[in-house]
C-alpha cells in the first residue's frame, strides 16, 4: 500500500513578525488616509474665503493697512463655489474700489466698479473716478461730478463695509457685502 506523500507547509513569516507587519501596515494606511483627508480640510479652513464670515454674505477684501488715505485701490472679490462635484476655489464674483478715509481710526468706503449708467468698468484717473465709456465722473466719495451733465443718473454704488479688528494690532480685516445693482436707473436696486 502506498504511503501518503508528506507535503511541507508553505513557508510563513513567524507569527510575531507577521502581526507586527500587519499592525504597522494598518497604522501606516491610517496615517496616509488621515493626511489625504486632513490636509485639504486644514488648508480649506485656513483660507479666509472659507472661514465663517463675520456676517452672512460678507466677503474678505484685504486689510486696512494695505490702503493709502484717499488713494483708491481696486480689489477683486473671489469666492469658493461648487458645481456638483467640482470645486472652484477662486471664482471671481466682481471688482470693487476701496477708499480709506482720512482721520483717526480706520474708515473705509467701498464701491462697485460697475458704472451705474450702462455698466462699464469705472477707472481711477488720479483725482477722481472716471468711466471710459461715456465720460461719467465721480468724486472719491462716489458722488457724481456735474450731476446735470453726467450720463449716470445716480452716484456710484456703495457697498456695506465691515471692519474686523485684529487683536493686538491697529490693522483690521475688511469684509464687504458684495452686491450687484441694476444700471441705467436713478434708484439703486439690487440685481437678483
Ligand atoms: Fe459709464 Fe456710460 S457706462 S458713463
Amino acid at each position: 500500500m502506498e504511503q501518503p506523500t508528506h507535503v511541507p507547509p508553505p513557508t510563513e513569516l513567524p507569527e510575531t513578525g507577521r502581526r507586527k507587519f500587519l499592525r504597522w501596515a494598518v497604522h501606516g494606511l491610517s496615517a496616509v488616509l488621515a493626511a489625504v483627508v486632513g490636509v485639504p480640510a486644514v488648508v480649506y479652513l485656513i483660507d479666509p474665503r472659507n472661514r465663517p464670515s463675520p456676517q452672512r454674505g460678507f466677503k474678505p477684501a484685504g486689510h486696512v493697512h494695505e490702503l493709502t488715505v484717499n488713494i483708491p485701490k481696486e480689489v477683486v472679490i473671489r469666492e469658493t463655489s461648487r458645481d456638483a462635484w467640482t470645486l472652484y476655489p477662486d471664482n471671481v464674483v466682481g471688482r470693487i474700489w476701496l477708499v480709506r478715509r482720512p482721520g483717526p481710526g480706520n474708515q473705509v468706503d467701498a464701491f462697485t466698479t460697475t458704472c451705474p449708467h450702462l455698466g462699464c468698468s469705472i477707472n481711477y484717473s488720479g483725482t477722481r473716478f472716471l468711466c471710459p465709456c461715456h465720460g461719467g465722473q465721480f468724486q472719491l466719495n462716489g458722488t457724481r461730478i456735474n450731476p446735470h451733465d453726467n450720463p449716470a443718473s445716480r452716484d456710484m454704488d456703495s457697498l456695506t463695509v465691515r471692519l474686523v479688528p485684529i487683536p493686538g494690532n491697529t490693522d483690521a480685516e475688511i469684509w464687504i457685502q458684495f452686491e450687484k445693482f441694476k444700471t441705467n436707473q436713478s434708484a439703486k436696486e439690487v440685481l437678483t
